[in-house]
Parts: C-alpha cells; structure tokens; sequence
C-alpha cells in the first residue's frame, strides 16, 4: 500500500519500465486514476539517455483495453485521443504500436473480434494495467459479467456514463452509450495483472472486488482468480481492506 496517488503513480510506473525492458506485450488503461501513472511513466523514460530510450521504446507494444464505439482519434474524448496526449505524442511512439480498438468502425461486433484475434497475434498480454470502475467493472466489463466474456461490444450502463461524464463537460447523456472492450477472458489470459485503485470513493467497491467472493455483479472480482495480481493502491482505496503489508505490494486477506 502506497501513501497517495503520487506513490502509487511511482510503483507503477516503475513495473510499466521494467516491463518494457524485458520487451513486454502491455496492456494498457485510461481513466483518470492513470493520468499520474502516465505522467510518472513520462517522467522516467524522458530522463533516460537518448540511445537507451530510444531502443526502450522501439519495441513497444501495447493494447489498450477499451474505447467507445462512435468516437474516433480525433474527438477529444476518445480513449485513442487520451492516449496520444498521455503517451504516443510525448513519448513520440511509432504509429501502431500502441493499439486501440477503432471507435469508427460500421460494425463493432466485427471490430471486436479483429482486436482480440491482434492480441492473440502478437502473444498475448504480458502486463494487463488495470483501473477499476465505481461499479466493479474493469475495462468496460460492466456487470454482470462472467468470468468468460470474449471481447466485444456492449452497452454502457448507466453509472458508467455518469462515473465518465465529467469528461463530456459533465452530462452523462452525453457519453456515448456503446464500447469496445477486452473481456474478462482476455484480461485473465494476461500473464501479469496489475490492478491500480485511489481514492476514498473506490474503498468500497475496491474491498467488494478483492475480499467478497468473485461474482457477476462485481466484474473486478474475477481477477482474484488470477495466479500473478498484483494490487497497487493508497491509504484511501484501502481503508476497507484488511492487510498484511509489504512494502508496494498490497497483500490483501482474500
Ligand atoms: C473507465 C475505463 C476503465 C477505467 C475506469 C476507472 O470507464 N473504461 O478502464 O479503469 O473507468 O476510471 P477512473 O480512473 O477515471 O476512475
């Protein structure tokens, strides 16, 4: 358990570093809790030596979870649009490297398919980045949801729009109402899960995920199945969890 967001944004900046050293497959998260992560990420590569960045970052490859059906790379709020300002802009990636799964495409259910046959292709994930939802949901997984959904398109439901639509200048009509996400099948397929969480708003559901028994209703709960989670939070997010701490790993009591 960390101190605060900074700490957390640290800790998992510092595993998204060493992961790309060992030439991983990421997958990767947005949402606002990853925002210092990114900035954290920034912060460290940008400080290398150039030839060292610079190979660093020729073999990355990564697969973000999810992006809403309808917005495309160039609205703002498109998950594609978060990433190029948090990552592929700064960290002048290489166009495809980082891939998303297309928001503009005619057919979702097709383009759903298309990416998770990508992820196969290139090996799977080693390192899935994980946020977590108001409502338990992890990429969009919204429940409920089994332990073995595929990648897919579905409808948002409505405390997601409401969670995301600060976003949208604060109308959650506005939030589109359809994504594309990785499922849980893909996400519990990764070798590695790291699961970020902060905030006294998340305790709760946080404390549902990791020390209820998985179930449907909280799609977040299905990563306790997972043989190599590692949970990453603050003070904050934790409140409600009993611990045995290490220092950076969370050890919850599950
Ligand atoms: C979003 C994303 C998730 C993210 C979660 C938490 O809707 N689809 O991948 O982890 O909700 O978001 P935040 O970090 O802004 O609380």
């Amino acid at each position: 358990m960390e101190a605060d967001p900074d700490a957390v944004a640290r800790l998992v900046a510092e595993r998204l570093h060493e992961a790309l050293g060992q030439a991983a497959v990421l997958g990767l998260a947005t949402g606002r809790t990853m925002e210092p992560v990114y900035a954290a990420l920034r912060e460290r590569l940008l400080a290398l030596p150039k030839p060292q960045r610079q190979m660093l970052l020729g073999q990355w490859r990564s697969f973000n979870l999810d992006e809403y059906v309808g917005l495309g790379p160039d609205h703002p709020q498109s998950f594609a649009a978060f990433m190029q300002r948090q990552l592929e802009g700064p960290l002048h990636l290489a166009k495809g490297c980082l891939a998303i799964p297309h928001g503009l495409t005619q057919d979702p259910d097709a383009e759903a398919q298309r990416y998770s046959a990508a992820v196969t292709a290139a090996g799977g994930i080693d390192l899935q980045l994980l946020g977590l939802g108001s409502n338990g949901h992890v990429g969009f997984n919204e429940p409920p949801c089994s332990a073995s959904e595929p990648c897919r398109c579905l409808t948002l439901s409505a405390a997601t729009r409401e969670q995301n639509a600060a976003a949208f200048g604060g109308n959650p009509a506005d939030v589109p109402c359809q994504a594309i996400t990785l499922g849980t099948v893909e996400i519990l397929a990764a070798r590695r899960l790291l699961l970020v969480v902060t905030g006294a708003a998340k305790a709760q559901i946080l404390r549902r995920a990791l020390m209820e028994p998985p179930c449907a209703d909280v799609p977040a709960s299905w990563l306790q199945r997972h043989p190599r989670l590692e949970v990453v939070v603050d003070e904050a997010a934790a409140a409600q969890l009993e611990i045995s701490g290490e220092s950076g790993l969370l050890r919850a009591t599950l």
